[in-house]
């Protein structure tokens, strides 16, 4: 079936779709963006994502560009209208097309695209029965990893170098040696004591919708979470490790560095926690 892609006001096939050559998402990655997980053809954690999407566009002092209700009708369309139940959800909002100028200009529209994928559920449960491994990198981005731009080149040259040398995700460290954050994702350790780790919001790293969930998840379940720093030999020596994000929801890491974490097999904690976010999503989405 052919993809339809939501772009400037109007709902077009994705192979048409297009944006300005002087959008400043183009020229300076002066945008942001967010990414939802659609279960039973329902947008999951709607609302985390909305607030942080506000939140990163009041941070580069843009404006949301439309009412969040219409925002929200523009979503389903582009979910109902690519026929999407299990899938993703792209959306961008950039500053706006203009001649090139460091300067914000004045008096542009904002640019909005949105696009929806659907993703094999069945292939991300086997993938996470297998775990997934890591590579370490030092973690070289702005002082700003909080805002959700598009501005993503260190992540993706770090990810790219996880992918040669064999591993699914890079975990970034800082440099006093402790872990901040995935390359798309948040990182988590379960140490001897029992007790989970992960970095706490105030260390450059992005306030992960599903980490937000997650952590309630964890809660209810009676486990003890704490939003404390590990390093990254902390995490070599763990039980276990995992990560978080919209799209890979909650995936065992098995390795670091070529290192096996705790058996080299996922974990108990990481399985049980990816069951209950997916269970928990499935009933928010009625489904
Ligand atoms: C750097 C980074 N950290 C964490 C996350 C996880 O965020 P979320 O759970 O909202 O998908 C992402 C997701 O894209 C990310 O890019």
């Amino acid at each position: 079936m052919p993809r339809t892609a939501y772009v400037n006001g109007a709902y077009v096939p994705l192979r048409d779709a297009a944006v300005s050559i002087e959008d400043r998402g183009l020229l300076f990655a002066d945008a942001v963006y967010e990414v939802w997980s659609v279960f039973g053809g329902q947008l999951a954690d709607l609302d985390g994502h909305l607030n942080r999407l506000e939140r990163s566009l009041r941070e580069l002092k843009m404006a949301m560009p439309m009412p969040r209700a219409s925002l929200l009708t523009v979503l389903n369309e582009v979910v109902r209208r690519n026929r999407i139940l299990e899938g993703m959800v792209y959306l961008q909002v950039s500053r706006g097309a203009a001649p090139r100028d460091h300067v914000f200009p004045v008096d542009v529209k904002p640019g909005v695209i949105i696009t929806a994928r659907p993703v094999d559920r069945e292939a991300a449960a086997l993938k996470a029965e297998h775990g997934i491994k890591a590579m370490s990198a030092p973690d070289i981005r702005w002082g700003r990893c909080d805002i959700k731009t598009t501005g993503l080149l260190p992540n993706v040259l770090a990810k790219q170098a996880a992918k040669e040398q064999g591993a699914g995700e890079v975990i970034f460290v800082d440099a006093d040696g402790f872990v901040t954050e995935g390359g798309s994702t948040n990182v988590y350790m379960v140490g001897d004591d029992g007790v989970i780790r992960t970095r706490s919001l105030n260390a450059n790293i992005l306030a992960g919708v599903t980490r937000l969930n997650l952590l309630s998840v964890i809660a209810e379940s009676g486990l003890d979470i704490r939003e404390e720093a590990f390093t990254l030999e902390d995490a070599k020596k763990a039980r276990e490790v995992f990560i978080s994000a919209a799209t890979s929801l909650v995936m065992p890491i098995v390795a670091i560095d070529g290192q096996p974490i705790g058996n080299g097999a996922p974990g108990l904690v990481a399985t049980a926690l990816r069951e209950a976010y997916i269970d928990r999503a499935h009933r928010t989405a009625g489904v």
